[in-house]
């Protein structure tokens, strides 16, 4: 495990939307480095960005051309190491966003792959031996090349799937892991790790971290095999870079050899019912003031996944990411305040998507790059109140987004001023977070006290007691069980300690030393 991992709390950058340093209407390299300062100064010591490669962005850049070149747009090569120079002077680490299952069609191996003559790249994709049988269970496209076959897809259509083998290979164009063209994707992939490593990034985020190897087991063992592999060249060149999955199974995937698994919004899912459960109109989400639900149906799912793996690595709650609907749209600012602090008290690294720490707006907008409904929580950053937000000087129409014009519309600048703002109640979080040993350490909680008729509920890490009531109503927590405070190290709302009992004012959140 890198031993930065032990205290890193993570900054996602979405680098089309962050800083605008030439005015283009887009954000850059220059623009992250410009803002590197109030990353820090927020309590985070470690970045994931988005990929920043070149590319058609029919993705947003996950539909990668060249592997080993920045997107133009952002900045040279030489900017991108400067971005990684000027992030570890400030004692910070930055990870990259590698996409290893696809790559864009018009990256040079896929337009060698759909010659019809056989070449090194022939096999790099996964092909079919003739254009008219379709692959059963994959989506595909036939009728686009010279080559006699069908190419399967692992995303949009314009994401051909690499080839790491079949499981168990069943027909003749399927091919076993071990099989050399399989080998060579493997190989390529720790060459374009290598590349990066060596250039001075800290490691990356791995999209779609399951997707590797095709018909793989439930276990995903296939898939795992890869990993390893990677994880052991890691181990044994680059100690200290880390790997963080997207893949939401932490009981798989940190076996398989990441650090850090993500703990994905899925409709429905433990993580979703946190800050997302809106159904029929009705916001029943466990943050919302109103909601009926009860922390345990959080922790259940959690708690079986997270203690499986809380020795090996680590599970990591995101405030929401480039995929989701900001958690803005479905609660209020003092909703927020709770669940933010709930989310960065729990183990693992945290990640804070861009603007979520002042609350930015999710808004219906067309699709731009293949978001969708993803867009609207894709808009630039909203620094302060001069033009665009302080985001870009480019005239509103070159903006890459709209910008959130409401008179309304939250920005940093606005909320450093206001001491109980949302970006200084995730200050004061973080800034606690950061000077207390128990709020690291991974393997040091425990829920004491949830009930599934009471919304209040009471978790330990380490000699720290963390009490939290998200309902509009004070509860009143007696457990004989529960430790008296000694010390309150932090609130919101109302928080009291007295003989024998916790009474937490409505939406509050208390820490104490016992
Ligand atoms: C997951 C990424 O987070 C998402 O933005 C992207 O569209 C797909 N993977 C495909 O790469």
């Amino acid at each position: 495990m890198p031993k930065w991992l032990k205290d890193a709390v993570f900054y996602e950058i979405y680098p089309q939307s962050f800083k605008d340093s030439n005015g283009d209407g887009i954000g850059d390299f220059n623009g992250i480095i410009e803002k590197l300062d109030y990353i820090k100064d927020l309590g985070c010591n470690a970045i994931w960005m988005n990929p920043c490669y070149d590319s058609p962005f029919r993705d947003a850049g996950y539909d990668v051309r060249d592997y080993k070149k920045t997107a133009a747009r952002y900045g040279s090569n030489e900017d991108l190491i400067r971005l990684f120079a000027e992030v570890h002077k400030r004692d910070m680490h930055i990870l990259l966003d590698l996409v290893p299952g696809h790559t864009s069609e018009e990256h040079e191996w896929f337009q060698a792959s759909s010659k019809p003559e056989p070449n090194e790249y022939s096999d790099r994709y996964v092909w079919t031996d003739d254009w008219f049988h379709a692959p059963e269970g994959f989506n595909y496209v036939a009728g686009e090349s010279l080559r006699n076959g069908i190419y399967i897809l692992n995303f949009f259509k314009c994401q051909p799937a690499l080839n790491y083998g079949f499981l168990k290979p069943e027909k003749s164009w399927q091919k076993g892991l071990d099989d050399p063209a399989c080998v060579a994707t493997k190989e390529a992939l720790k060459d374009v790790m290598r590349f990066w490593l060596d250039a001075g990034c800290d490691g990356f985020r791995v999209d779609m971290a399951d997707s590797l190897v095709k018909k793989d087991d439930e276990k995903k063992s296939g898939t795992a095999m890869i990993w390893k592999d990677i994880r052991k060249m890691l181990d044994e060149s680059y100690p200290e870079a880390a790997l963080v999955s997207e893949w939401n199974r932490p009981e798989l995937a940190i076996p398989a050899g990441f650090h850090m698994d993500f703990n994905l919004d899925w409709v429905g899912n433990a993580y979703n019912l946190l800050m997302r459960d809106v159904q029929d109109g009705r916001n029943n989400s466990i943050f919302h003031k109103d909601s009926d639900r009860s922390i345990l149906d959080f922790f259940g799912e959690y708690l079986e996944k997270y203690e499986v793996i809380k020795e090996q690595g680590h599970y990591c709650l995101i405030t929401g990411n480039h995929d989701t609907i900001r958690a803005s749209y479905y609660l209020d600012v003092s909703e927020l305040k709770l669940a933010y602090a709930f989310l960065l008290t729990m183990p693992g690294n945290p990640f804070i998507y861009y603007g979520d720490e002042i609350g930015m707006r999710y808004r219906e907008l067309a699709s731009k790059e293949g978001g969708y409904t993803r867009t609207g929580s894709r808009t630039p950053m909203q620094w302060d109140d001069s033009v665009n937000c302080g985001f870009s000087t480019a005239a509103a129409a070159d903006l890459y987004l709209p910008v959130d014009g409401s008179e309304d519309a939250p920005t940093v600048a606005g909320q450093e001023k206001d001491k109980d703002s949302l970006l200084n109640t995730v200050k004061a979080v973080l800034a606690l977070r950061n000077s207390e040993d128990d709020l690291k350490e991974n393997a040091n909680l425990k829920l004491v006290y949830a009930r599934k008729e009471d919304r209040g509920f009471a978790y330990r890490r380490g000699n720290l007691l963390l009490l939290c009531n998200p309902s509009g109503k004070e509860v009143v927590i007696e457990a004989k069980d529960l430790p008296a405070g000694t010390e309150k190290r932090f609130e919101i709302g109302k928080t009291e300690c007295q003989t024998g009992k916790y009474v937490l004012g409505a939406q509050s959140f208390g820490i104490y030393a016992c």
